[in-house]
C-alpha cells in the first residue's frame, strides 16, 4: 500500500500529513508524543482506527522517553501521558480501545526496561490487528455491493484513515478489485472536505470511477435514483447500533431510508462501544468555529459571525441497514448482535 498514513519507524513515527493532501504528499516524523497528539488534533492524522494506531505509538513513544528508576513515578508519568493523548478527540472509540490495552500492558508488565518493550510491542499489535480487520470488513461489504452499482459514500474511510484496505472505501475498493462494475458519488464533506481531498485521491489511485458532490446534492441523486446504496464509516457505535461518524452522515441515512436505499455503516470492532446503551451517551467534538467560517484558510462569511461546528451526528439504529465488521454483517436487533460479537 502506498502513502502509509503512520509507521513506526523504532525511536520515532512517520505519519503523511493529511491537512496538505492532495496537493502536497508531505511526511513528517515526530519523536515526541506532544507532536503526535497536536497531529491528532489539527487532522493531519485522522479516521477513527488511526487515531488509535497513532495514539498508541504516541504512548509507547512517551514511554520510552522516560528517565525514571522507580516503578510508581514510571507509571504515573505514563498516566500523564496517556490523558494528554486521551484529551485529543473525544468521539473517535478506537482511541480509547488502543489507550486501553495500552494501559493494560503497562500494569501488567514487571520492571520499567521490559515494559517499554513491550508498550512498544503492543502499538505494533494495535496497528496490525486495526490494518487485518479492514480486509475483513471489505471482504464481507463487498457481498452487498452488485456488479453496476453506484455508492454514494461520505468522509474518508480508505486507507488513509484505517492503514488498511479501509472500511466503506475499502468495501468499495474490494467490490472494484473483485471486477464488479462500480461508480462511486463522494460527498465533498464540508468543513474540512475530507471526502473532496481525500476520498477521490484515493477511489483515483484505485482506478474506481468517482464523481464529487456537495453534501446538498445528495438528497437530489437519491431521489432522482442514481444512487443504489449508500456506505460510511464509524466514530463510535453504541450497544444499540446507534452510529456516531462525521457529521452529515445522519441526513444521509434519513434520506436513504426516504427513499428506498440500504445505508450501510462499515467499522471494526474496535469502534463498537457497548459500555454506551444509546448513541445519545456518545461524546461528540465540538471543533474550532474557523473551519467553518474559512475554507483553507480564506474567509467565507464576514468577520465575527458566529458558527458552530460540531464535527460528528449521531445516525440512529433504525436507519441503518446493516453494520459491516470483521466478525461479520449485523441487521437488527443490534443490541443482540452487537452484544454477541463485542
Ligand atoms: O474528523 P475525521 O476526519 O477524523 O472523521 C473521520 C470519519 O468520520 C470517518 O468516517 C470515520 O472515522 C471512519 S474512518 C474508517
Amino acid at each position: 500500500m502506498n502513502n502509509l498514513p503512520v509507521e513506526w519507524l523504532g525511536d520515532r513515527v512517520r505519519i503523511i500529513d493529511q491537512t496538505r493532501l492532495p496537493f502536497d504528499e508531505i511526511y513528517l516524523e515526530l519523536d515526541d508524543y506532544r507532536d503526535i497528539a497536536s497531529a491528532i488534533k489539527e487532522l493531519k492524522i485522522r479516521g477513527a482506527p488511526v487515531i488509535g494506531i497513532a495514539g498508541a505509538y504516541a504512548v509507547a513513544l512517551g514511554a520510552l522517553k522516560i528517565d525514571s528508576t522507580s516503578r510508581d513515578d514510571f507509571l504515573e508519568r505514563l498516566r500523564g501521558i496517556i490523558d494528554a493523548i486521551a484529551a485529543t478527540r473525544p468521539t473517535a472509540r478506537n482511541l480509547f480501545f488502543a489507550l486501553e490495552r495500552m494501559k493494560k500492558v503497562a500494569h501488567a508488565a514487571g520492571d520499567i526496561e521490559s515494559t517499554k518493550a513491550l508498550l512498544v510491542v503492543e502499538a505494533v499489535r494495535i496497528h496490525a490487528g486495526e490494518a487485518e480487520a479492514t480486509e475483513q470488513i471489505s471482504q464481507f461489504g463487498a457481498e452487498l455491493i452488485q456488479d453496476g452499482f453506484t455508492v454514494l459514500t461520505h468522509c474518508n474511510t480508505g486507507p488513509l484513515a484505517t492503514a488498511g484496505y479501509g472500511t466503506a472505501l475499502g468495501v468499495i475498493i474490494m467490490a472494484n478489485e473483485q471486477g464488479k462494475n462500480i461508480r462511486v458519488f463522494a460527498d465533498e464533506t464540508r468543513p474540512l472536505l475530507q471526502g473532496a481531498r481525500l476520498t477521490t485521491w484515493e477511489l483515483q489511485k484505485a482506478g474506481v470511477p468517482v464523481t464529487i458532490i456537495t453534501d446538498s446534492m445528495a438528497g437530489h441523486f437519491m431521489r432522482t435514483g442514481k444512487i443504489d446504496c449508500v456506505i460510511t464509516g464509524a466514530d463510535r457505535i453504541a450497544a444499540n447500533g446507534d452510529t456516531a461518524n462525521k457529521i452529515g452522515t445522519y441526513m444521509l441515512a434519513v434520506l436513504a431510508k426516504e427513499n428506498g436505499i440500504p445505508f450501510y455503516i462499515a467499522a471494526p470492532t474496535s469502534t463498537i462501544d457497548p459500555s454506551l446503551k444509546t448513541g445519545e451517551e456518545i461524546p461528540i467534538e465540538e471543533r474550532n468555529a474557523n473551519e467553518v467560517t474559512h475554507i483553507q484558510g480564506a474567509p467565507i462569511a464576514p468577520e465575527g459571525i458566529t458558527a458552530a461546528n460540531p464535527a460528528f451526528d449521531v445516525t440512529p439504529h433504525q436507519y441503518i441497514t446493516a453494520i459491516i465488521t470483521e466478525k461479520g454483517i449485523i441487521r437488527e436487533p443490534y443490541g443482540e448482535g452487537i452484544g454477541g460479537i463485542s
